[in-house]
Parts: C-alpha cells; structure tokens; sequence
C-alpha cells in the first residue's frame, strides 16, 4: 500500500488548454478517494494519468515516497479496473486472473492460492472455469476487480467500473466493493460522475469541474458546507433550491429578500449576510431542508404554489414556484398535499447556505480560515 500525492497536475492533449488545470492531492494510504464530476471535467484523464497510461504535462505525481511521473506503467504498482472490464475474451476466468501473476513468474502454487482467495472472496469460484462470453454483466465486472486484487497492488485505480450494471447490480456490487475496501484497505482512486456513488463509497470526495478540484471533503462535508454554487448543485440528490435575492439590513436583524418574498436570517448565516448587504447572492435551500410543518414556529416560511407532487413512498416530492416565478422543490414526509394549491413550507435555516453570483460563487459560510 502506498500513499498518492498530486502536486499542481496539469494535463494538456493540444498544447493550448489544459484539461486538468492545477490538481493539488494527497490521498493518504488505505485511503478510498472518489473522484466526481460531470462529464468531460477530466476525471478520466487524471485517473490516466496516476496510471501512467497519459503523460502528465506539467506537476509531480508520487506514489508512496517516489516521483513517477516517467515510472512506466506496469512499473508503478497499481492495478486498473475499467468500466469495459477489459477481460480477454479467450481465456478462462481463472486464467485472465492468473495472467498477471504469471507473466511476473509467481510460483504456480501461490498464484493458485490467490486466485482462489479472491474468487472467493468475489463469489465468483463456481465460474472459474468459463469464458468471459458465458458471464453476465455483473459477473465479469467481478472477474475484473478479481484480477486487480490478485495483484496485491499499492493502489487500485478505478474508472467508472459499475456504469454498465443495471440499478439493482450496481447498488449491490458498490455495497461489496465497499465491502472490499474494508477488508484490504488498499489505497483507492474511484472515478464516477455519479454523486451518489461517490457519497456512499468515498471516505473522501473530490469533486471536480473544468479540470479544477472545486472541493475534497468527506461526504458529510461536501453535502453540509458546499464550498460553493457548483458543488452545492452537484451533491445532493434531488438539487439544492437556489433563490436569487440579496441581503438587507433591518431594524431587528438581517434579512434576504428576493422580488416580494422576505426571509429573517439567524445565527451565523446572519453574521455572514451581514458582511454582504446589498450584494446579490443566492439563497441555498436543500429540499430536504423545507418542511410542512416545522417544530420551531419561529422558523421562516416561504408559500409556494404546488404544482406537481410526487409520491416516492414514506417521501414525497413537491414542486412549486414562489411568487416570483422561482422554482422549488421540497422534500417532506408523505402527506396528502393538493395540486394547483397554495402551501406553506418552514425552512431549516441553520441549515441554508448564501453564495455569491457566478456558476462557481462561492459559499459565505465557508471562509478561507475555515471556521463555519
Ligand atoms: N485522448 C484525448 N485527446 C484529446 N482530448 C481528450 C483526450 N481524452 C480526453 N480528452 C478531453 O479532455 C477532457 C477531459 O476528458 P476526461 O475523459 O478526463 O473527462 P471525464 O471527466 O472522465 O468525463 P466522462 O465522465 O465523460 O468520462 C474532455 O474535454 C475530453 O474531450
Ligand atoms: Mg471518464
């Protein structure tokens, strides 16, 4: 196992823009880093690059205590799984898991012994004997990470390697490879440009956009204090509701207000909008933050015309505009609740974020110092 330091990672295909853009990143040993974004934010191409399988154009790329940057690839002790599996189709199960091992001249026995431990581990034994062809989907998805782990590399480096399974499939085999990681704490890069497989395997998260690291926190850390508009959007499932307004001073307090609706600010998202009067920002509400009925009543309300409720079962999502034409979103506990209606929904405010303008505006509450 071993440590993966990023120092000011630059990656440019044409010489003029660089699609990776500056990566600073430390991923600490045993480690299970996940890097998300949309497509095209050059997941892929760093994950390439650790891999050895690009040329880094400009930075410092070490694993464990040495600089690799011109390491070759099968030099650098890191295993790849990919989203294709990559398998080859004219071997057996057992042989496409042996094959590293054999080329690196591994005693027959011993390659044996970890072929048969990770097929167990994998639940894959009874296929040993097959072709790639005979498998489904899942199964040489397994047959994939299988080969990696024989390997007993220093870092796995994954590549979206669940995209091709259906729902069900690729909840389980994340549970497992969660599972996986538990067990042999090896150091992990995971690319996804899915929010929710990064929040449920990631110890921590990176999320990236532009081929810059916008933030890397833990899960709880990126869904509770965004570092800014994007990352706030991206994480979190439905979409943080984002209202235009500004902040204005009051004789009581500090408020937002955004075209005929008035909102009371508390605590410290108070003392931030206090250092913005005046200024626009967007008000950041997760739909899980509004509620039909709040147990605080000082808590502020906003009315939305209902336009659309969606039963999910104990949940329900409602989408309604403000009266200023804004949309939202709320999730709340099931209830019956009337289209074509006016409702009223609590906010959790301690909950709320403000964030300047601009797709990358940044989140007040998150200073540089760091204090929230
Ligand atoms: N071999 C290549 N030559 C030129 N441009 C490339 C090459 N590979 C990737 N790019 C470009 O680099 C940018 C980043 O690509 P990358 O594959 O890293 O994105 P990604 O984040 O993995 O996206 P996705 O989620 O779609 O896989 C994209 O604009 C892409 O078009
Ligand atoms: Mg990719």
């Amino acid at each position: 196992m071993a440590n993966v330091s990023l120092k000011s990672i630059v990656k440019s295909y044409d010489g003029q823009t660089n699609v990776v853009d500056g990566i600073d990143l430390n991923i600490a040993e045993g480690e299970f880093v996940v890097l998300v974004g949309p497509s095209g934010c050059g997941k892929s191409t760093t994950l390439r690059m650790i891999a050895g399988l690009e040329d880094i154009t400009a930075g410092t790329l070490s694993i464990g205590d040495c600089v690799v940057n011109h390491v070759e690839p099968k030099n650098r002790d890191i295993a790849m799984v990919f989203q294709s599996y990559a398998l080859y189709p004219h071997m057996s199960v057992y042989k496409n898991m042996a094959f590293a091992l054999q080329l690196r001249k591994t005693p027959k026995d011993e390659i044996d012994r970890r072929v048969k431990d990770a097929a167990a581990k994998l639940g894959i034994t009874e296929y040993l004997d097959r072709k790639p062809k005979a498998l489904s989907g899942g199964q040489r998805q397994r047959v994939a990470l299988g080969r990696a782990i024989v390997r007993a590399p220093a870092c796995f480096l994954f590549d979206e390697p669940l995209s091709n399974l259906d729902a069900k499939l690729r909840a389980e085999t994340r549970a497992e490879l969660k599972q996986l990681h538990q067990q042999l704490k090896t150091t992990s890069v995971y690319v996804t440009h899915d929010q929710e497989e990064a929040m449920t395997l990631g110890d921590r998260v990176v999320v990236m956009s532009g081929g810059h690291i916008q933030q890397a926190g833990t899960p709880l850390e990126v869904y509770g204090m965004p570092a800014n508009r994007f990352v706030a959007g991206f994480i979190g499932m439905p979409a943080m509701n984002m209202i235009e307004g500004k902040a204005v001073q009051r004789d009581n307090g500090v408020g937002f207000v955004s075209d005929g609706i008035e909102l009371p600010l508390t605590g410290k998202l108070a003392e931030h909008a206090k250092q913005a009067i005046g200024q626009k920002l967007g008000l950041g509400v997760r739909p899980e933050h509004l509620s039909l009925t709040s147990n605080d009543n000082n808590a502020p309300t906003i009315n939305i015309d209902v336009q659309v409720v969606e039963m999910l079962g104990a949940m329900m999502d409602i989408y309604g505009t403000l009266a200023n034409g804004q949309r939202i979103l709320a999730r709340t506990e099931a209830r019956p609740v009337e289209t074509n209606s006016e409702l009223k929904l609590a906010i959790a405010i301690e909950k709320a974020h403000l964030f300047e303008p601009g797709t990358y505006g940044a989140n007040l509450r998150c200073d540089p110092k760091g204090s929230h």
